[in-house]
């Protein structure tokens, strides 16, 4: 089932999402529909909250043919080193892209769709792609990193 997206500045977007206490059949079931509504629009990484759904879930697949589908349920950055800046985009930030700096490698703790722990290493696409997903879990949307005034643009500009 596909999900209605939030946009931005949409304020359920700015809810910070709680613990998943157990991944049971209808947290598998958002997983499914998040894959397919992020697959459906293109993204590469979608977090419940941008579904209204204000858990800490999140699904990414930065692979070109949908080969490499991740979930990570209850992420905690372990590990963190290093810079990079990359252009980002966010589906529920439509036609717009920023530069934004982030840590090059991290090492992430999470469960999986099943209910496992599992442990992660990331760098570049991959690990920009955790970070500006779990940041959408604490209610933080990329677009906060910019200045005030290309806030403000970015606001004129979809208003
Ligand atoms: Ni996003």
């Amino acid at each position: 089932m596909i999900l209605p997206i939030l946009s931005y500045p949409d304020k359920r977007l700015r809810i910070v999402a709680e613990n998943v206490k157990n991944v049971d059949d209808t947290i598998k079931k958002l997983v499914s529909d998040m894959f397919e509504t992020m697959y459906d629009s293109n993204g590469i990484g979608l977090a419940a909250t941008q579904v209204n759904h204000h858990i800490r879930v999140i699904v990414i697949d930065i692979s070109q043919d949908k080969s490499q589908p991740l979930c990570l349920i209850n992420p905690e950055i372990i590990e963190k080193s290093g810079e990079i800046s990359l252009e980002e985009g966010c589906l529920s930030v439509p036609d717009y892209k920023h530069f934004i700096n982030r840590n090059d490698h991290i090492k992430i703790q999470a469960l999986n769709e099943k209910g496992k722990t599992f442990k992660i290493e990331a760098n570049d696409l991959l690990s920009v792609c955790i970070q500006h997903e779990m940041d959408h879990l604490n209610g933080i949307l990329f677009v906060d990193y910019l200045s005030r005034i290309k806030q403000q643009r970015l606001l004129k500009k979809i208003s």
